[in-house]
């Protein structure tokens, strides 16, 4: 993998699965490497697209349907591919994101009940074929994952309250989509401890764009 592509990673997996920590692991590591990194989080990112993710992740499960979820998702990260993560790879940065595309695909496509079509038709309107390059799917039994999710001080999002069969269908949709694309996404077992699944990261982003780190 070549070019500014390579410099755009996003985390993707259930709940729980430890996509935060791993970010600022690797925020870190290549900081010390002297390279520029921004972070952020979908749905949000920027103040207009936080007020987004609060209107769709707030609320009783149901309040919105999964088709007006996908059209909030990607009116919030339209702003942020333009504000945000089209300026910093301009520029040279990383990009480290924790969830994009992909979560619309499984959340609200194939777990969700959008036809998969509709999915990337929308995604082709807004974004074109932007993506990123480098894709790290944490993978997790979803009642180990919600098992975490429970031990944290915080309320629960409408999301943390599905039923475990959403869940199933949600690992499954990220395992096939990463047989799908195996060039852009790497599965890893996030059950494994949090020093494990990093190795496995740096592993993977210097075999894919010969940085060392
Ligand atoms: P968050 O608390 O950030 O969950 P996590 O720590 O698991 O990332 O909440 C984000 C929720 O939004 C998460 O349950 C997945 C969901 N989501 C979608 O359904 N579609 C999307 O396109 C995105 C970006 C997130």
């Amino acid at each position: 993998m070549t070019g500014k592509g390579a410099q755009f990673i996003s985390f993707e997996g259930g709940e729980g699965a430890g996509k935060s920590t791993q970010i600022k692991r690797l925020a870190a590591r290549l900081r010390a490497h002297g390279q520029e990194v921004v972070t952020a989080r979908e749905p949000g990112g920027t103040p207009d697209a936080e007020a987004l993710r609060s209107l769709v992740l707030g609320g009783a499960p149901g309040r919105w349907s999964p088709r007006e979820e996908m059209l909030l998702m990607y009116a919030a990260r339209a702003q942020l591919v333009r504000t945000v993560i089209r300026p910093a790879l301009e520029r040279g940065a990383w990009v480290l994101c924790d969830r994009f595309a992909d979560s619309t695909l499984v959340y609200q496509g194939l777990a969700g009940g959008v036809p998969v079509a509709d999915v990337r038709a929308l995604h082709r309107l807004v974004l074109g074929d932007f993506n990123p390059g480098l894709t790290f799917i944490l993978d997790l039994e979803p009642d180990q994952g919600m098992q975490r999710v429970h031990s944290r001080a915080e309320a629960l999002n409408q999301f943390e309250q599905r039923d475990t069969q959403f869940y199933e269908k949600a690992r499954e949709a990220y395992l096939r989509l990463a047989r799908e694309e195996p060039e852009r996404c790497v599965v890893i077992d996030a059950a494994r401890p949090p020093d494990a699944v990093e190795a496995q990261i740096v592993d993977a982003i210097q075999a894919r764009t010969g940085v060392q780190l």
